[in-house]
């Protein structure tokens, strides 16, 4: 049986902006991109995922698009995106573009021409609500604070907006807009890109009666009818049938839910997405085995082979992995958290920067560039701390640029910084590389199942079998060194660790860990 791409894949999230500036105007651009296609191809990953590079004023920094097919002129032209096309395709990596329909930005044509009248022909392509100014709709929030209703002189109504208020909701339930979508989606398909992450894609529906949302005891809003209407299943099963029409392209969804898991299997169904964000992981607060196993397990459980699972660490919403835990060790911790994401069944997600352990960075409130930190700061800082730009070497810009970039690098950038970690076997750049060597020959890791192990309180440890071949991980969250505690008999032989040298074969049963220690190692 021949197993899709993407399975086994490990996919590596590229933000435009920060990644590499290849014409000195402090922002990173599709050509930058092309110039480090080469450590990308080093590096091993299937596959890169850019986020926004389309037409776009800007406002939420290109998820606020003004034109669907169009690059926008600060990340280049529609020859830089073709040639990085070919030159990611020569080298083996696909590309999958993010594609944001739940809105557009308020300067897209559609929305000025529907905001014009409420008689021209897309006066129903957005959300307009009767309403007297002062008096929304509901009560529904924005993501990024205050009212998701926004005043239009030019028709006296409202019209919504799920996040900012230059990020006007398109109208789901209008045939013409989901014509229009599909369009848009099927022009990138002929073009040949590998696939999509589509943004907040368990928002496009909104409830058709507009009910207030539900408030709890503390005041807080509860997202039920703005977000996860189940019309919306049936909107992503008709992108998934065009989207199979062309072989091997793979569909994430963001799927943004209070229901978790839940709302991850409903979106991974048979005929819907190939995947969905399994955003547990960064939610867990405490740097704890008995955490990360509990998410593996209840990912396991609740997935089985309905669906395929993935695994992310970070993003550019959330604040760095490296950052998000107290204590010493941060970098042996890093490699922790790496073998696990790279050894577990699911597809892989790396955030750029995250292998080489790039910090979260503070940002003086005056200089904060984020709509939401904008907004909400100091409740929200914003997500700027996470978009730093890439830290490739120790120069003044590290490497990212000539010239002072649109966000300032981090301090850290003379240890952090890809130059010097490619030099040194035991950085956590090689760590990350090596292990992306090791899953890509082993389809007990792309494809085996798994088995979570009884092991002592503060190691995970996990066995993933394929075919008669044994893989087992065993994973120490103590800067101690720990007895395994595994209920095994076998030898194994060191496949990858940090801690210490493959080739060596251990007895499982009595087995002790080095603090921090990662170890992978095949079942004899
Ligand atoms: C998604 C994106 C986020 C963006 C929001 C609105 O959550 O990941 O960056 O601000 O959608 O498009
Ligand atoms: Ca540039």
């Amino acid at each position: 049986m021949k197993y899709p791409w993407w399975k086994g894949a490990v996919i590596y999230q590229v933000y435009p902006r920060s990644f590499h500036d290849s014409n000195d105007d402090g922002i990173g651009d599709l050509k930058g991109i092309v110039e480090k296609l080469d450590y990308l191809r080093w590096l091993g990953v299937d596959a890169v995922w850019l986020s926004p590079i389309f037409k776009s004023p800007m406002v939420d920094f290109g998820y606020d698009v003004s034109d669907y097919r169009d690059i926008d002129p600060v990340f280049g032209t529609m020859d830089d995106f073709d040639l990085l096309l070919e030159e990611a395709h020569k080298r083996g990596i696909k590309v999958i573009l993010d594609q944001v329909y739940n809105h557009t930005s308020d300067q897209h044509p559609w929305f000025l021409e529907s905001k014009s009248s409420r008689t021209n022909p897309k006066a129903d392509w957005y959300i307009w609500m009767d309403g007297e100014p002062g008096k929304p709709p509901n009560n529904w929030r924005s993501f990024f604070g205050g009212s998701a209703w926004e005043w239009c002189e030019e028709r006296k109504q409202y019209y919504l907006h799920l996040f900012a208020k230059e990020q006007p909701d398109l109208n789901w339930r209008n045939p013409q807009v989901r014509e229009a979508i599909l369009e848009t989606i099927e022009f990138w398909l002929q073009k040949g890109v590998d696939g999509f992450r589509f943004d907040v894609v368990n928002m496009f529906y909104k409830d058709a009666w507009f009910r207030d949302n539900p408030i709890g005891e503390d005041g807080q809003q509860y997202n039920v009818f703005n977000i996860d209407r189940p019309e919306t299943l049936l909107a992503v099963e008709e992108i998934q049938e065009l989207v199979e029409r062309y072989p091997d392209r793979v569909t994430i969804g963001e799927v943004a839910s209070p229901m978790g898991f839940y709302a991850y299997l409903e979106y991974t169904k048979p005929g819907r997405l190939n995947l969905a964000f399994n955003f547990e992981f960064m939610h867990v607060p405490e740097f704890k085995a008995s955490l990360f196993r509990k998410m593996v397990e209840d990912t396991e459980r609740i997935f089985e082979d309905l669906s395929w699972p993935c695994y992310v660490l970070g993003n550019h919403d959330t604040r760095r992995v490296r950052s998000r835990y107290d204590g010493e060790n941060s970098i042996e911790r890093c490699k922790l958290l790496a073998t696990m994401l790279l050894t577990l069944r699911g597809t892989a997600f790396i955030y750029y920067g995250e292998e080489i352990g790039m910090e979260e960075a503070v940002i003086p409130y005056g200089e904060i560039q984020d709509p939401e930190g904008k907004n909400l700061w100091p409740e929200k800082p914003g997500r700027d701390g996470c978009r730093t730009p890439m830290q490739w070497d120790d120069s003044q810009y590290a490497g990212f640029s000539r010239v002072k970039p649109w966000l300032p690098v981090n301090e850290n950038k003379r240890e952090v910084n890809v130059a010097h970690q490619e030099s040194d076997p035991n950085s956590l750049l090689n760590h990350y590389r090596s292990l992306i060597e090791l899953r890509k020959d082993s389809d007990v890791l792309k494809w085996g199942k798994l088995q979570v192990l009884e092991s002592s309180q503060d190691v995970f440890a996990y066995l993933r079998s394929w075919r008669g071949k044994r893989i087992v991980v065993v994973l120490n969250f103590l800067g101690e060194t720990t007895s395994a505690g595994l209920q095994l008999s076998e030898k194994a032989q060191v496949l990858h660790s940090n801690r210490r040298q493959p080739g060596k074969v251990c007895s499982l049963h009595d087995l002790k860990l080095h603090p921090y220690e990662a170890l992978v190692m095949e079942v004899e």
